[in-house]
């Protein structure tokens, strides 16, 4: 089976216990305590109240020498240090996807910075994407970052300096989700 695929659990049990949870814009999800990180291929059965579910895919907008940065800079996720977590789904609007590719990366690097602004946070950020439009889903990406206590703040910081973006206008919907581990 794929295990690019990722089921994204919330119920009352769970891996990550969460903290705090904040609906940015659009509908909510509905209440619950803690949520699972799941590889699709290893669930057998779904006890939760919600469940979303993102697919590791192809990069779109990343060029080479980006590409080659990001590599080098950052690390993976399940560090031992790394007890917080952040899961946030998103969703853009139907203006975003009506645009081309390039006028895309043109907002997300050229104007709103985002691999730029991303980059300064690197290696005490370690992230993954996950892709969801393509597969009927309610939200377009689900994103799950994990960093150390003490580096909540710069991942707060780096958040709102994203929020402020011009890409970031084309956001409908987003809920940021905080974790602790269990
Ligand atoms: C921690 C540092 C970060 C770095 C280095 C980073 C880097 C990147 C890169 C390189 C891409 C483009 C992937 C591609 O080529 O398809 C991307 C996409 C994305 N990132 Fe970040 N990012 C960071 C933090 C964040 C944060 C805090 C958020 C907020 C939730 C976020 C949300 C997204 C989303 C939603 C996309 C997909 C955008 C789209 O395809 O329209 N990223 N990121």
């Amino acid at each position: 089976m794929n295990n690019t695929i990722f089921d994204f659990i919330g119920g009352t049990t769970g891996d990550w216990k969460i903290i705090k949870s904040t609906t940015l814009i659009g509908e909510s999800l509905p209440k619950v305590t803690h949520v699972d990180k799941i590889q699709s291929s290893l669930i057998n059965r779904f006890e939760g109240i919600w469940s979303l579910k993102g697919v590791i895919s192809n990069l779109r907008y990343t060029e080479k020498a980006e590409k080659d940065k990001l590599t080098a800079k950052q690390e993976d996720l399940g560090r031992k240090k790394a007890t917080y977590a952040a899961f946030i789904p998103i969703r853009k609007n139907e203006a975003w996807w009506n645009l081309a590719q390039d006028e895309r990366r043109q907002i997300m690097e050229k104007q709103s910075r985002h691999t730029h602004h991303g980059m300064q946070y690197l290696p005490a950020i370690a992230r993954q994407l996950f892709h969801s439009r393509d597969i009927d889903e309610p939200f377009d990406f689900l994103t799950w970052f994990e960093f150390a206590p003490e580096d909540e703040p710069a991942f707060n910081e780096l958040l709102s300096k994203l929020r402020q973006s011009e890409e970031w206008e084309f956001v409908d919907r987003e809920i940021d989700i905080r974790m602790v581990r269990v």
